[in-house]
């Protein structure tokens, strides 16, 4: 199958390629994702038939959503930050663009990619962390992606990290990606910057003073200019990120992790305290060998290259 089309759903955004057997994409559209869960099975449908015009040599589709789907790949059973519930995508894709479809998580997505073409391509057992607006986790285990008895391993960013801990989008408390998201770096710059406006100068400035609508990129902003206040935040998500990994290492034991998502664009202002963080926590740590930890090296393309990819094997 020399050509399929890759779909990135993303919460803002619909990202679509066309994707080479080499992981290359030839040509790329994107809208943005429709609030209504029906009207965004359209605008996808619409960005394939897009590309096939182009195109007409692609055979196949892949949908790389952010929920939980099925070990069929047909049907996104649930979706923590978007609202899709048993919404039976591939045969909706199917009927639409009359190409064969498959359904992924999009993190998973993203972990073959960065497996097949990009940071971990070296290498047999990898964690794909994604870190966004939730925590998405795709897992590499002997050179395949490990689904699960019902297609949902992975989901990761619902590990129960704090006992009845802060309401999370899947309806449960304490997830990880209450605590280690973009949303909690964003929670966490709001929260400091409102109890100690002097250490917070820096990032409320860059919010015209207003704590409350604080956004991750002032976090970002500032620390990339060293403020401390901002550091700390990073510090903190990089600690729980690190502990999460940990417990990852004990149940996988992958040779890599790779960290993708948008917050990882910041690089090594994530990256180095993660790394320490995740080899604090390691359990026997001294004893074992231990994952690397780098940023994934696909940007923006790993959603669209590993659908695209995921499409060739039905
Ligand atoms: C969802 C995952 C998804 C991740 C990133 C999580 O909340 O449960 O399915 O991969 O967010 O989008
Ligand atoms: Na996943
Ligand atoms: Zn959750």
């Amino acid at each position: 199958m020399a050509l399929t089309i890759g779909v990135d759903v993303g919460g803002t955004k619909i990202a679509a390629g066309v994707v080479d057997e080499n992981g290359e994409i030839l040509a790329r559209t994107r809208v943005p994702t429709p609030a209504d869960p029906q009207w965004a099975v359209d605008a996808i449908a619409q960005a394939v038939r897009e590309l096939k015009e182009q195109y007409p040599a692609v055979e196949a589709v892949g949908v790389g959503a952010p929920g939980f789907v099925d070990r069929e790949r047909s049907t996104v059973i649930f979706a923590p930050n978007i609202d899709w519930e048993n919404e039976p995508l591939r045969s909706r894709i199917e009927e639409l663009t009359g190409l064969d479809a498959v359904v992924e998580n999009d993190a998973n997505c993203a972990a073959w990619a960065e497996f097949r073409f990009g940071a971990a391509a070296e290498h047999t057992d990898m964690v794909l962390i994604t870190v966004g607006t939730g925590i998405g986790g795709g897992i590499v285990l002997d050179g395949r992606l490990h689904r699960g008895r019902f297609g949902v391993a992975g989901e990761i960013g619902h590990l129960n990290m704090v006992p009845d801990g802060l309401l999370c989008g899947c309806g449960g408390h304490g997830c990880w990606e209450q605590y280690a998201s973009g949303r909690a770096l964003r929670r966490y710059g709001r929260e400091k910057a409102a109890a100690d406006p002097v250490a917070g100068k820096r990032v409320l400035e860059l919010n015209d003073g207003v704590a409350e609508t604080i956004r991750g990129i002032h976090v970002t902003e500032a620390a990339e200019a060293g403020d401390p206040l901002a550091l700390e935040v990073y510090q903190e998500v990089a600690d729980w990120l690190g502990r999460g990994m940990a417990d990852l290492a004990a149940l996988f034991d992958p040779g890599v992790f790779v960290l993708g998502g948008g917050v990882s664009d910041s690089g090594r202002l994530l990256l180095d305290p993660v790394a320490k963080a995740f080899a604090h926590y390691l359990t026997g740590g001294v004893h074992r060998p231990r994952a690397d930890v780098v940023l994934a090296s696909m940007g923006s393309a790993a959603g669209i290259v590993g659908a695209g990819d995921l499409a060739r094997t039905r």
